[in-house]
């Protein structure tokens, strides 16, 4: 099978490239980046990256052409960055997307798109299903520029299912951690704390640390969407796709500092003081994950401890090679 994947030099993407490669297929990874997170498949005869942007629309349109599966992964996806620029936010995962998809419908090719949890916005009805309520706030908060962009194109990708026949899966994903993620001190939760542990500096947690989230290690997760992507009982469904075992973040930090053999202190801030007025946060996030297990029997089966040593190891090495 050939595989295209937009965001394959990305955190998720260089993952589900490595678990095509590891099942035979070839596989292209479109990204923006350097590569460096799939510089390990460089010399892999089935690998090929192609440096460059999905608003690319020759080059988009011919490796759709030439692919059997195209995920779309490419998309600004740290909270940073959405909440500080809305405007590429909006550009590239809600305008660029619609026209990755227009060319996917047109080239008649089964389409995967990473949506995200964000868009059950705060809904405190947790667990979520997933044809739970979307509770979102208003337009002057930033942050759910992301979660309306995300969930526009999901409609976008419904509507051409039942009028143009595009077959599709939609995962949602649900915090994903593990090596790649980021870089130390960037975007999310684990590499902002992880990045204060390594330098033996306080660790900041926003708010009283009582919010909960669930994670799911990156590698778990891939093999998910890989096997959702690739089964004929999953096509045409929107996902779920994480675990549901709930940490409080300062139990998150908690076990980074003992399983890393840290000695940081842990400090608490201010939402606003982080993030200044534009930012809400939400106190729980599950997934009910009943779908994904009756339509594949995937469960992620690395526990936190286990995921954030190699978390830990990968980013310790990281910082080694680099001085
Ligand atoms: N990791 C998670 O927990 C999580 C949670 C929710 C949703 N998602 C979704 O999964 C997808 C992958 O997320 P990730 O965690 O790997 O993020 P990531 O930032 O590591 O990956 C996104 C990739 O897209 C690339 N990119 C940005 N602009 C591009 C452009 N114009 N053309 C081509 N490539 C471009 C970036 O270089 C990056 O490599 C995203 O769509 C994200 O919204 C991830």
């Amino acid at each position: 099978m050939d595989v295209l994947v937009t965001g394959g030099g990305g955190f998720l993407g260089s993952f589900i490239c490595d678990v095509h490669i590891e099942r035979g297929d070839k596989v292209v990874a479109l990204d923006l980046s350097d590569g460096a997170k799939v510089a390990h498949l460089d010399d892999h005869p089935n690998f090929r990256f192609l440096s460059t942007t999905v608003t690319d629309e020759a080059t988009m349109r011919e490796e759709i052409r030439t692919s059997d599966l195209v995920y779309h992964l490419a998309a600004v996806a740290d909270p940073r960055r959405y909440v500080e620029d809305p405007l590429h936010t909006l550009q590239l995962d809600l305008i660029a997307g619609l026209h990755v998809v227009d060319w996917v419908v047109e080239a008649k090719r089964p389409l995967v798109f990473t949506s995200t949890s964000e868009v059950y916005g705060r809904n405190p009805q947790v667990p979520w299903t997933e044809d739970a309520d979307r509770v979102l706030g208003s337009t002057d908060i930033n942050r759910w520029s992301y979660a309306t962009a995300k969930a526009a194109l999901e409609h976008y990708i419904l509507a051409h299912h039942q009028q143009s026949g595009l077959e599709f899966n939609i995962f949602r994903p649900f915090n994903f951690f593990g090596p790649r993620l980021d870089s130390l001190g960037a975007g999310r939760v684990v590499t902002i704390f992880l990045e204060k542990f390594l330098a033996n500096q306080p660790v900041q947690i926003h708010g009283d640390g009582t919010q909960t989230r669930t994670f799911c290690f990156i590698r778990d997760a891939a093999e998910g969407i890989v096997l959702g992507s690739t089964s004929e009982k999953a096509r045409n469904t929107v996902l779920n796709i994480g675990t549901d075992i709930e940490h409080t973040i300062e139990s998150l930090a908690e076990t980074m500092r003992r399983v890393g053999g840290f000695s940081s202190p842990i400090e608490y801030i201010t939402y606003e003081s982080a993030f200044g007025t534009s930012y809400e946060d939400i106190p729980r996030r599950i997934p009910d994950l009943s779908r994904i297990r009756s339509l594949t029997g995937w469960e992620a089966t690395t526990s936190l401890e286990d995921g954030l040593a190699q978390t830990i190891e990968y980013f310790h090495d990281q910082q080694s090679t680099s001085g």
